[in-house]
């Protein structure tokens, strides 16, 4: 017969309470601060570890072709969840807001030049959500990320080990969302099917035309509070920039030739999924993108927050990892983003009312396709 399970045993009370010693191995012998701290990291370590469990489970069931409908409410489930996390994560800060200047500077020595810049869940976090590897902003000293990440001698550490293995573990979610998006059917048409490129530049033509329209309403309406001909001037140009920017993104004109037409095809079927929210093939692609934008707030809002306490404990100054600190914190809340097509649609959406009417409405009905 099984052994009865005991609490203690299952959770492993004793191992955890026991690795809060800091460097001195005992936590007896260190303040009552420096175990918060320690705790505190752990702690966010630990809802890191779930996150990216998470994460490697709805990009494991993004990586199927096509993507069983079963399989999008549980991605849901997990980037909830994965989001969820990130908030605790984000609301731990609070707690180490408690620990005045004076009192972290205390023991703050001791770090050096270890910081959470080391840490290899957040990075691995980083690398297989799909955040752009060029995007990244160097620590003040221009080392690399994984400089960072091996011993003082150079040689290989459990981080950097876990971080390269983590850089060879493709695709990325990003990477498996757009071949995903890139398969939608825009129009009824799916990208295998003749005449798909002229069924989805038809669709970003008629919805440049309803974004157009849209935008002169919303400038009729500006214009009739303006106070003098400079404002009207000014909101003019603004509008004008607005609709020649939002085809100019829907044609990804930014782009080189080659890639154009892929790139196109998914901002237009981000804009279809969107637009067309009540149509019940698209409910659970509707609520997977509604998913990763909350996961990527949250995401930032993790980073805000983080800076903002780090700013209240230390101020301005260098970090022990050697960065810009708050400075540093604050560029990577501002310019990390890993779903950049699925924030910018939310500029160019518009009302039902101006909408192209949908074609082929019953290939998006729950019986599915029908034509
Ligand atoms: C008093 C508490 C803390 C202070 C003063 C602090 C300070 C800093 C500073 C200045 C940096 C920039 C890199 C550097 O130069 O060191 C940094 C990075 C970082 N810290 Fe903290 N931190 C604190 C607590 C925490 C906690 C509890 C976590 C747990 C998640 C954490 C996670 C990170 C991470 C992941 C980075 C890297 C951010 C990035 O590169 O995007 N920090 N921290």
């Amino acid at each position: 017969m099984r052994k009865p399970t005991a609490y203690w045993e299952y959770i492993k009370i004793e191992e955890l309470l026991s690795l809060q010693g800091g460097l001195e191995a005992d936590d007896r012998k260190i303040t009552n601060d420096e175990v918060m701290f320690i705790t505190i990291h752990q702690i966010e370590e630990l809802w890191l570890k779930l996150a990216l469990r998470e994460l490697e489970s709805a990009r494991n069931l993004f990586v199927q072709v096509p993507v069983p409908e079963v399989s999008l409410a549980a991605a849901v489930r997990g980037i909830h969840r994965m989001t969820e996390l990130l908030k605790f994560a984000g609301d731990h800060f609070a707690l180490m807001e408690t620990l005045t200047t004076r009192d972290y500077l205390a023991f703050r020595d001791k770090l050096n030049p270890a910081s959470g810049f080391q840490s290899a869940q957040l990075r691995e976090l980083e690398i297989l959500a799909g955040l752009p590897e060029e995007d990244r902003i160097p620590l003040g000293h221009e080392k690399s990320y994984m400089v960072m990440l091996r011993n003082h001698d150079g040689s290989a550490s459990s981080a950097s080990e876990r971080v390269e293995r983590r850089l060879e573990d493709t695709p990325t979610l990003r990477a498996t969302i757009d071949e995903w998006l890139f398969r939608t059917p825009i129009q009824g048409s799916t990208p295998d099917r003749a005449g798909d490129a002229e069924t989805v530049r038809a669709f970003i033509e008629a919805y440049s035309r309803a974004h157009a329209k849209s935008a002169e309403q919303a400038l009729a309406l500006a214009l009739s509070s303006a106070l003098n001909d400079g404002d009207r001037e000014r909101l003019a140009a603004r509008y004008q920039k607005e609709v020649a920017s939002a085809r100019s993104f829907l044609l990804a004109e930014e782009l080189p030739e080659e890639s154009r037409a892929r790139r196109s095809r998914i901002r237009a079927a981000l804009v279809f999924i969107e637009s067309y929210r009540e149509l019940p093939l698209l409910a659970w692609p509707r609520a997977v993108i509604d998913g990763l934008v909350a996961f990527e707030q949250a995401f930032v809002l993790f980073r805000q927050r983080h800076a903002r306490m780090v700013e209240r404990v230390i101020g301005r100054r260098t970090g022990t990892g050697g960065s810009a600190g708050v400075d540093y914190l604050d560029q990577t809340a501002l310019r990390y983003r890993i779903f950049r097509d699925v924030w910018a649609v939310r500029t160019l959406l518009v009302q039902q009312s101006v909408l192209p009417p949908v074609e082929h409405e019953g290939f998006y009905s729950f019986a599915g396709p029908q034509e």
